[in-house]
């Protein structure tokens, strides 16, 4: 897990995530803090091994810890956070030891993420959809009558 070490360290995602961090500190909704990344990897592992799913941790977590970090751009420019978050992916991964293809696969799942980009049959990007949805407590969200997301995507319960 070194290369995910990698990214932990890396100057460029602590100064998005200060940055995500501080553009949602009144957020009332769902944040995207580091918490939320690190839930989303951890299931999607999980998920991965109960499935038989034959992808590499340390993609599984490059993942996950890079899905959400357009967000700043999406708050301040109002670009699409899975487009932001493909265009920093591609130069964070190879900062970190990730070789062309694991790079371009890690970037598809991120660009793939959200329902209106999703792609099936892709197992990296159906992976990181599902777990960054089970990641959030609805059911204990004071929020979640105003959330924007259907009550069938809502998680009323842990899944498990
Ligand atoms: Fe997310």
């Amino acid at each position: 897990m070194e290369r995910v070490r990698r990214i932990c360290d890396n100057e460029r995602f602590r100064k998005i995530l200060d940055e995500i961090d501080r553009l949602e500190k009144d957020r009332r909704f769902c944040r995207h803090s580091f918490e939320h990344l690190l839930d989303t990897a951890r299931i999607m592992y999980i998920t991965a091994l109960e499935e038989k799913i034959n992808i590499p941790k340390d993609v599984i977590y490059a993942a996950a810890l890079l899905h959400d970090i357009g967000r700043a751009e999406q708050y301040k420019n109002n670009i699409d956070h899975n487009e932001a978050g493909k265009k920093l992916a591609e130069t964070i991964l190879p900062e970190c030891g990730y070789n062309k293809s694991e790079t371009e696969q890690i970037c598809d799942a991120v660009l793939c993420h959200r329902e209106k980009n999703f792609k099936n049959n892709d197992p990296l990007s159906e992976l990181l959809k599902k777990a960054d949805r089970l990641s959030r407590l609805c059911f204990l969200c004071k929020s979640k009558d105003e959330c924007y997301w259907s009550e069938e995507k809502k998680n009323k319960q842990i899944d498990c």
